[in-house]
């Protein structure tokens, strides 16, 4: 396909790789002209997180009402389309594979170019939307329900992983203490409301760093030590303290202090070893206001530049697919054959 790229306007973005289903309009002036997002909350509140086949078929549903709704938004045609971006990694393989087949189809009825989007990417790379200029290199720090990882961002495009979970992401240990403390759900959200009556400092929660030179994370300790708290160690006969209101507040509030020290700190220690003085963070427990608090005290300290996506980029949406434009600029188009990755792409692309 021959693309003059300078004549393209506006790149119609798609995201299905969870449950949200998200589309987009953004300009080639990283301007987000519009951005819809339909939430598939109500869906799985009840099983206490994502149902993967009850996620594809919602999608199903979801995805032209949501494509239409973000060109009405835009005030754009579908002709004016000039490209389509799709996440098609990392995600639940029948999620990707229903905004794959969407995105696919429009590009070639639209006979224009598609661009895939690695969404880990898409992530970080909200930050640099937010910041308006280049944030690259940096660090690049995506703690969402599915991972939390690390990478070293030589440039909007190279992304080299370095570190990440070996169990549980850390949005995942939000979800799965809110879920034992039978607050609600995403806990993520549900913890820090709670934690903002508790004491963190009520329980020392283990702060599991692993080895210091290696960035892994690891939060089944965390989370196995808060199950004990509220339930008992099986096999002792010390009964565990009575589930009050303000109990609940300060394993929360706790909690949160563990994780979030451990985040931060994992940080902290990508940025002195990749010698590098700019830090971006994305996914949907960045929304956390002690997360950021402790980042900002942490890049503070340490003399590193801060980007936190906004709360609007944090969870997850297509406008951060903006990331797409970049791949545009420089020739990066994929086929018609282009498939879904579900799992994470470890090494540099
Ligand atoms: O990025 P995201 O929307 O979806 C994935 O790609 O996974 O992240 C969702 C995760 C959930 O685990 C949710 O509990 C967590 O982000 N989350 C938060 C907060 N808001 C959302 N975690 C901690 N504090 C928050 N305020
Ligand atoms: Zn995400």
């Amino acid at each position: 396909m021959s693309v003059d790229v300078d004549s393209i306007r506006y790149i119609l973005a798609i995201e299905s790789s969870c449950d949200e289903t998200a589309a987009a309009v953004i300009d080639s002036d990283l301007e987000v002209r519009s951005s819809v997002i339909a939430s598939q909350y109500e869906l799985h509140r009840d099983f206490g997180g994502v149902v993967p086949e009850i996620a594809s078929r919602a999608h199903v549903r979801r995805i032209l009402p949501v494509i239409d709704e973000s060109l009405k938004q835009a005030g754009i045609a579908l002709d004016d389309v000039g490209a389509v971006a799709v996440a098609t990694q990392p995600g639940l393989v029948g999620s990707l594979l229903v905004g794959l087949t969407a995105a696919k189809t429009l590009a070639l009825v639209l006979d224009v170019p598609l661009i895939d989007v690695n969404h880990i990417e898409a992530h970080i790379y909200a930050c640099r939307m937010a910041a308006g200029r280049d944030v690259f290199p940096a660090i690049g720090f995506v703690v969402s329900g599915g991972h939390s990882n690390i990478y070293d961002c030589t440039s909007p495009i190279d992304f080299e992983l370095i570190g990440s979970t070996i169990d549980d992401a850390a949005g995942e240990a939000f979800d799965k203490v809110a879920q034992i403390l039978d607050i609600g759900f995403p806990g993520g959200p549900a913890i820090q409301r709670v934690a903002e009556k508790g004491n963190p400092k009520a329980i020392r929660f283990p702060r599991t760093f692993l080895k210091e030179d290696r960035l892994e994370f690891s939060f089944s300790g965390l989370k196995t030590a808060v199950l004990y708290t509220v339930k008992g160690v099986p096999g002792s006969h010390k009964e565990p303290e009575p589930l009050t209101e303000q109990r609940i507040a300060d394993i929360a509030a706790s909690f949160q202090a563990a994780a979030v020290d451990v985040l931060a700190g994992k940080c902290e220690q990508a940025l002195k070893q990749r010698g590098r003085d700019r830090l971006c963070v994305g996914g949907g427990v960045a929304a956390n206001a002690l997360l950021r608090q402790q980042l900002e005290k942490m890049t503070h300290r340490n003399g590193v530049e801060l980007h936190v996506a906004p709360m609007a980029l944090c969870t997850d949406n297509a406008a951060m697919a903006a990331i797409a434009w970049e791949h545009l600029k420089r020739g990066r188009f994929a086929e018609l054959d282009l498939d879904v990755t579900p799992g994470l792409v470890r090494q540099k692309r």
